[in-house]
C-alpha cells in the first residue's frame, strides 16, 4: 500500500499579516496539521505532497515557517510551486531534499513502495496561469518510461481541466495538450492530482482522471456564469488522500467538526 496526503493552497503568510486581510492562514495551516495528526492511526498516510501556493507571496520566511509546521508531521513531504510561488526561494528553502533539482524546474520523480509520485512545476514566474513546457513534457515520459509497470501519481498547481470558475479558468494551464499526448503513450496507470481551483473536482484529460484539492483556507463559490463575482469565501477545505491498491482510491477529507459516529443498522 502507498497512500499519499495531498495538502493544496496553504497560502501562507507571516502573522499578524492575514490572507487579504481576512484569514488567518497559518492557524489554518496549523489546525490542518493538526488534524492530520488526530487521523494519523486511521487514515496512515505514508507521505505527504504540497501542490502548490505554498507561500502566498513567495517570501523566504513563509517557507521556513511552513516547513516548520509541516515537519511537526514526521512524514517525508514533497513540494511543487503553484502560481503565488517564488521558484527559488523554494529551491532554497527545501533545496536540501535529495528530490529536488539544483536547476530549471522544479520537475522531480519519486519512487514509492506501490507507484511513482511525480511533481510537474507549471509556475510562470509573475503570472497567475500555468505551463506544461516542452522539457516538463520530457521528464514525464522520461520518468514514466523508466518505470512502465509502475502507477504513477502526477502532482501539478494547475488543473488540466477547466473548472466552470470562469475567473479561473482565466488563469488555467497551457500546454495540456503536450501532457496528454505524453499521457497516451505511457503503459503506466496514471492519476493526476493538482490544486489551484480551491475545491475537489474530478475531471479528466484523454483518459487520465484528474483531481484538484480543496485548500485549507479558502473556497471558490462554484458559479458557472461568465459574469460571476472574482473572490474566495472563507469557508475552509480539508486535504486529500490518494493511494493505489490495485487501483486508485481519492478521498477528501474536510475540516468540519462533527458529533459520532453514531451506529446505525446496516
Ligand atoms: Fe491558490
Amino acid at each position: 500500500m502507498t497512500r499519499i496526503l495531498q495538502i493544496s493552497d496553504p497560502h501562507l503568510t507571516i502573522p499578524p499579516e492575514k490572507l487579504c486581510g481576512q484569514v488567518n492562514t497559518l492557524s489554518r495551516l496549523r489546525a490542518t496539521i493538526s488534524a492530520v495528526l488526530a487521523a494519523e492511526a486511521a487514515q496512515a498516510p505514508d507521505a505527504v505532497v504540497i501542490t502548490g501556493d505554498i507561500s502566498d507571496n513567495g517570501s523566504p520566511e513563509s517557507y521556513a515557517l511552513f516547513r516548520k509546521e509541516i515537519e511537526r508531521l514526521g512524514l517525508p513531504y514533497y513540494v511543487i510551486p503553484g502560481n503565488h510561488d517564488n521558484r527559488e526561494a523554494m529551491r532554497s528553502a527545501f533545496g536540501d531534499a535529495a528530490y529536488l533539482p539544483k536547476t530549471d524546474r522544479l520537475n522531480w520523480v519519486v519512487a514509492q513502495e506501490k507507484m511513482l509520485l511525480i511533481g510537474l512545476d507549471t509556475l510562470i514566474e509573475g503570472e497567475g496561469g500555468g505551463l506544461i513546457d516542452q522539457p516538463t513534457a520530457d521528464f514525464l515520459a522520461r520518468a514514466l518510461s523508466n518505470a512502465p509497470q509502475k502507477p504513477a501519481l502526477i502532482a501539478m498547481h494547475h488543473p488540466p481541466f477547466d473548472s466552470g470558475i470562469h475567473f479561473m479558468d482565466k488563469i488555467g494551464l497551457k500546454g495540456a495538450g503536450l501532457l496528454q499526448e505524453v499521457l497516451e503513450h505511457a503503459s503506466a496507470k496514471t492519476r493526476i492530482i493538482c490544486g489551484h481551483v480551491h475545491n475537489m473536482m474530478v475531471g479528466s484529460l484523454g483518459d487520465t482522471v484528474a483531481i484538484s484539492a480543496p485548500s485549507p483556507v479558502s473556497s471558490f463559490p462554484v458559479d458557472y456564469r461568465a459574469n460571476a463575482p472574482a473572490g474566495f469565501v472563507t469557508r475552509p477545505g480539508g486535504y486529500m488522500l490518494h493511494e493505489w491498491h490495485g487501483a486508485f482510491r481519492s478521498t477528501e477529507i474536510d475540516l468540519c467538526e462533527a458529533d459520532g459516529p453514531f451506529s446505525f443498522r446496516v
